[in-house]
């Protein structure tokens, strides 16, 4: 059985696409076998990894007749994604205009765990009936938060809605941790923001750093491990790759 890691939450460019795409390849290059599953309508995990995004996970989880692996396409060694694009909102509202259940997603990805040691779940910037389901599929949540005050603000909604899963649906997975990122060495801002939640989270990983080469492997599809595997944010995410490792 995978660990099924869902990247959650609701607060908009946190780095929850980056630190997808950055665990998943950081993982497979340590020899595991990875499977990116893009949950999120802006379809971004195919493009940080550049591969196309067709045919992306709609297909899946309207439930028309697909097999999950006819789905799967090959990114790196060991890494595998089902990309995600426009459509997918579409299948969130059909999900909800049938009440399907919290279920349906670990259902629907079933038929693939055998094959990998890890999924990970990359989600969108809301908290919708698609994020409830990607939640509750997973062994274990890990929540990108901005180390900038809105964001370390807003993170109490995500922390109230996997309390919520817990106690409407038996969600019996587990917090890894929130992850701070887009910290800033500079600014007094993101030490502030650390320690408050370090203060209020026990759970609070170790930083991952802002810096504008995260921007520009983005831009020509390269992860940090191919980019620059040598510079500062690389060494932030080896971390979580060891502590990913480590669950
Ligand atoms: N460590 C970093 N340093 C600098 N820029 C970063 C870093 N991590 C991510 N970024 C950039 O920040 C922006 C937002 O990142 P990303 O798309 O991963 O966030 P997200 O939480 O997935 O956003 P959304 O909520 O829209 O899905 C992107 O332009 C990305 O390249
Ligand atoms: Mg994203």
């Amino acid at each position: 059985m995978p660990h099924i890691i869902t990247v959650t939450n609701q607060k908009g460019g946190v780095a929850k696409t980056t630190t997808c795409a950055t665990l998943a390849h950081g993982l497979a290059l340590a020899g595991k076998r990875v499977l990116i599953v893009d949950l999120d309508p802006q379809g971004q995990v195919a493009t940080v990894l550049g591969v196309e995004s067709e045919p992306c996970i709609y297909n899946l989880l309207v439930g028309i007749g697909v097999r999950a692996d006819s789905l799967v396409r090959h990114a790196r060694e060991n890494l595998d994604i089902i990309p995600g694009d426009a459509h997918t909102s579409s299948a969130q509202t059909l999900m909800n205009a049938e009440s399907r259940p919290v279920g349906a997603i670990q259902r629907a990805i079933s038929p693939l765990l055998p094959k990998y040691d890890y999924i990970i779940i990359d989600t969108s910037p809301s908290l919708g009936g698609l994020q409830e389901r990607a939640a509750w599929a997973a062994t274990h949540v890990l929540i990108p938060v901005a180390t900038d005050f809105l964001a370390v603000e807003s993170l109490g909604k995500t922390m109230m809605f996997l309390n919520g899963l817990a106690d409407r649906y038996k969600w019996d997975g587990l917090l890894v941790g929130i992850l701070p990122t887009l910290y800033d060495t500079v600014t007094k801002e993101s030490a502030t923001c650390l320690e408050a939640l370090r203060a209020d989270k026990k759970h609070t990983l170790a930083p991952i750093r802002r810096a504008t080469v995260m921007r520009e492997c983005a831009a020509v599809a390269r992860t940090i491990w191919e980019y620059d595997p040598g510079c500062g944010v690389a060494q932030d995410y080896r971390g979580l790759v060891d502590a990913i490792r480590r669950l």
